[in-house]
C-alpha cells in the first residue's frame, strides 16, 4: 500500500446513477491486467512515457482501494503489486535515457489523490463544428523539447515532499497562459505541467488550479466531443486516451462515458496493447516519445492504456463504496 496523502471527502457528488454491472468492471480488471502483462513482457523496451502510465495506474487503483471492505479490493491489490514490479523492474532500462524524468515522474505516491467525480462542470459548444477537428490536424503543434525543458523546470524547483515556491521559466509561460490556438497535445500538456506542478507541491491556489483545469479540460473535450462526431478518434486515437486520462483525473466524468470505454476495451489488441492509431489513412503527427514495437503498437498509447482502465476501475469504484 502506498501512504495516502489525504483522507478527505468529496464536496460533490455525481449526479447520473449507473447501474453496476459486475460484468463491466471485470472486463476493464481483464483488460488491464492484460495489459499491464503486456508491459511486464517487454519491460527492457518500453520507455518512460509508457512507465508514467504503469506510475499513474498505480495510484489510480490505490485511491479504488477501500481497506478491504469493497468486493473488487482483492483484486486492486494484485494489480498495484503488478504495477510495482513492472515500475522496480523496468525503471533501470530507462534510466540512462532521462534520468530526472525517472525521478520525478515515476513514484506513483506523488499521483495518489482522492478522485472527486463531478458532471456538466465543463463548458462546450452546442452544436458540433468541424473546425476543432480540423485544427487538431492541421496545425503544427507539436512543442517538441519545450515540454521536457518546462516539465524539467517544475523538476528542478521542487521536491515533491515539502510544499515550494515554484519559479516559471520565461520559456515556459506560455503553457500558464489563455491560447486560442492551443489545440491537441499542447493542450493537453498545458494541463499535465500544472497537473505535475500540483503532484511536486508547488504552491498553487486551488481556486486558481480548478479555474485552469476546467478551461483546458473544457477545451479539451470540445475537440473530443468533435472528433468523436465526425468519426475520427480512430486517427488521433493516441492523443484521444491522453485527453480522456489527464481531463479524467480530474474528476470529469462527461471522458468516461460508457460508449467510450467500450470503445476502447474494443480497441485493445488481444497481446493486451494499444497503436497509436486505429486506422492509417489520416494520422496526425507522431507524439515524438513513441516507439512503435514489432507488432504495430506503440509504447506510449499502451501506457496511456493502464492508466485509462485504471481510471475507469477508479470511477465505477467510487460510484458504488460499498458492495461488500
Ligand atoms: C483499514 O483497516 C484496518 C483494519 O482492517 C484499520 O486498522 C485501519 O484503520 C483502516 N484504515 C482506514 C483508513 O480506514
Ligand atoms: C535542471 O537542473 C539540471 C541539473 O542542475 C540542469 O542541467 C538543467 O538544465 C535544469 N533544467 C531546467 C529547465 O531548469
Amino acid at each position: 500500500m502506498l501512504k495516502t496523502l489525504f483522507i478527505a471527502g468529496c464536496l460533490w457528488t455525481t449526479s447520473v446513477a449507473r447501474i453496476f454491472d459486475p460484468k463491466i468492471i471485470t472486463e476493464v480488471r481483464n483488460g488491464l491486467e492484460k495489459n499491464l502483462d503486456y508491459i511486464d513482457r517487454n519491460y527492457k523496451r518500453v520507455n518512460v512515457d509508457c512507465l508514467f502510465g504503469v506510475a499513474l495506474a498505480t495510484a489510480l487503483i490505490d485511491d479504488a482501494y477501500q481497506n478491504g471492505t469493497h468486493i473488487m479490493d482483492k483484486s486492486s491489490l494484485e494489480i498495484m503489486e503488478k504495477s510495482l514490479v513492472i515500475l522496480k523492474k523496468s525503471i533501470p532500462y530507462s534510466r540512462e535515457k532521462s534520468e530526472w524524468i525517472t525521478d520525478a515522474f515515476l513514484y506513483p505516491t506523488i499521483w495518489r489523490k482522492n478522485i472527486c467525480y463531478r458532471s456538466n462542470a465543463l463548458h462546450i459548444p452546442n452544436l458540433p463544428s468541424f473546425k476543432y477537428v480540423k485544427k487538431i490536424f492541421n496545425r503544427d503543434y507539436i512543442d517538441g523539447s519545450e515540454i521536457d525543458f518546462c516539465l524539467q523546470n517544475i523538476v528542478n524547483f521542487t521536491n515533491s515532499m515539502v510544499p515550494t515556491r515554484c519559479f516559471i521559466d520565461r520559456r515556459c509561460w506560455k503553457y500558464f497562459e489563455p491560447d486560442e490556438n492551443s489545440v491537441g497535445y499542447l493542450l493537453t500538456h498545458k494541463l499535465l505541467i500544472l497537473q505535475l506542478a500540483k503532484a511536486r507541491k508547488c504552491y498553487l491556489n486551488d481556486n486558481v488550479y480548478g479555474t485552469k483545469t476546467e478551461e483546458l479540460c473544457s477545451s479539451i473535450l470540445s475537440e473530443v466531443v468533435n472528433a468523436d462526431y465526425y468519426g475520427y478518434l480512430d486517427n488521433m486515437f493516441d492523443l484521444y486516451l491522453e485527453q480522456v486520462v489527464l481531463c479524467g483525473y480530474e474528476g470529469y466524468t462527461e471522458f468516461l462515458q460508457n460508449k467510450w470505454l467500450y470503445y476502447i476495451l474494443k480497441s485493445q489488441r488481444s497481446s493486451g496493447c494499444f497503436p497509436a492509431f486505429l486506422d492509417d489513412s489520416l494520422k496526425t503527427r507522431m507524439k515524438r516519445n513513441s516507439n512503435t514495437l514489432d507488432d504495430g503498437c506503440v509504447d506510449h498509447t499502451t501506457g496511456l492504456g493502464a492508466a485509462v482502465l485504471a481510471l475507469h476501475y477508479n470511477y465505477i469504484i467510487k460510484e458504488y463504496p460499498a458492495t461488500r
